[in-house]
């Protein structure tokens, strides 16, 4: 077993679990156990890892007492998109060396063998993707801790190599953030001559802004935040909606060829899906969970309603390389790692412009 030091969150306390705006800092540093790495292994030393909301999420259905994850209560330690350096590489390891770049995303295995992992969509995995954290581990049972953390132990094949030119900061989202607006966007032909949309300007919709507009479409901001029009537009989108507005939204009416729905807590679908095009789709990729739909808010326009997560290890290659041609990294607020509670309580007043990546170093 190795050893190392990260961020846990707290068992049962009140904490996050209280509304927006009134939480108590519930991450503690603590020592935390890596396993020894096994063949295919390799260590990374996690430099910079983004706050993700689901991270937020997470803290606070543990505070609340809840463990979203099967296999019984274990210590919560978010975190699932990081880059750093690999350090040490087990014996078959043969693609990435010590001293290599690497970034590593929301999940970290799978089973390899079904029919989504064989078509290279491992986020899909019928076994279920191990997860980053709240996860548990295939091969010893035990339960995954994130990467708000100096040290990761992964599986080589989870790793992907870090793109030379993308500052390792700023990419740190792009593992979790990015690919999961990357995939859908790609999937639904987002490019030269579709409009797409992007409902909610936080961590994933600024990617998926940036993403969108460099695929080549026409690309519009929904917001419930006017103030955010300027940076909308300085992140090259051609439009923005501002959601609540009534004049606004009916004039977007049927507009949009796609509109990926980013938003971070439980809404209607149907004033977005009445801002789908004829044909066109919906992908709700942001609160997950159970959802009303309106069954005439599909049927007039023949509208689809998607969704998607993560991203498969081979488009998750292909995103890293098409950010690094097309300079694209997400805007983010550099803080210590121990600073990890206020980025928290910010994330959850919606005030980070667009997402926190926390510095590990402090973490020596
Ligand atoms: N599918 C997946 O695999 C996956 C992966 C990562 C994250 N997620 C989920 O995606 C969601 C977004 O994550 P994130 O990290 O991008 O969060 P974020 O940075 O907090 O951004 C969420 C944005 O949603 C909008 N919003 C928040 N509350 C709203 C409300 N009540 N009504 C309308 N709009 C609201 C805000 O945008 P405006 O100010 O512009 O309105 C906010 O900036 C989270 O629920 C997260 O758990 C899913
Ligand atoms: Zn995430
Ligand atoms: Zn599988």
């Amino acid at each position: 077993m190795r050893t190392t030091t990260g961020w846990q969150a707290e068992d049962g306390t009140a904490g996050m679990a209280g509304t927006a705006g009134t939480a108590v800092a519930p991450l503690r540093r603590v020592p935390l156990h890596r396993r020894d790495l096994r063949p295919d292994d390799l260590a990374v030393r996690v430099d910079y890892c983004g706050v993700c909301h689901t991270d937020l999420h997470s803290v606070r259905s543990r505070a609340a007492g809840g463990d979203p994850y099967p296999g019984g209560p274990h210590p919560l330690v978010p975190g699932h998109e990081f880059t750093g350096v690999v350090t040490e590489t087990g014996p078959e390891v043969t693609g990435l060396r010590v001293g290599d770049p690497v970034a590593v995303g929301n999940i970290v295995d799978s089973c390899g063998a079904c029919a989504m992992c064989r078509a290279g969509q491992e986020n899909f995995c019928h076994a279920f993707p191990t997860l980053t954290y709240g996860g548990t581990d295939r091969v010893d049972g035990t339960a995954t801790l994130g990467g708000y953390s100096r040290e990761y132990v992964v599986r080589e094949r989870f790793a992907h190599a870090l793109p030379a030119g993308l500052d390792p900061a700023a990419a740190a989202p792009l593992l979790c953030a990015g690919v999961t607006v990357w995939e859908p966007l790609r999937a639904l032909g987002a490019g030269p001559g579709t409009r797409v949309a992007v409902a909610g300007l936080g961590g994933l919709g600024h990617l998926a802004v940036k993403l969108a507009v460099a695929l080549g479409a026409d690309t519009t901001v929904i917001t419930r935040s006017p103030d955010k029009a300027g940076d909308a537009r300085r992140l090259g989108a051609h439009g923005v909606v501002v959601s609540t507005d009534p004049e606004q939204m009916a004039a977007a009416r049927d507009r949009f060829d796609i509109v990926v729905d980013t938003i971070s807590a439980p809404h209607d679908l149907g004033p977005y899906l009445r801002l789908v095009a004829l044909d066109g789709t919906l992908s709700h990729v942001g609160h997950l969970g159970p959802v009303t739909v309106e069954t005439l808010d599909l049927l007039i326009g023949r509208k689809k309603l998607s969704s998607a997560g993560s991203g498969g290890c081979g488009s998750t290659a292909d995103m890293l390389a098409f950010c690094a041609e097309h300079r694209v990294t997400a805007d983010i607020e550099l803080l210590p790692s121990a600073r990890v509670n206020e980025a928290l309580e910010r994330l959850g007043r919606n005030d980070v412009r667009y997402r926190f990546v926390l510095d590990m170093s402090d973490l020596d």
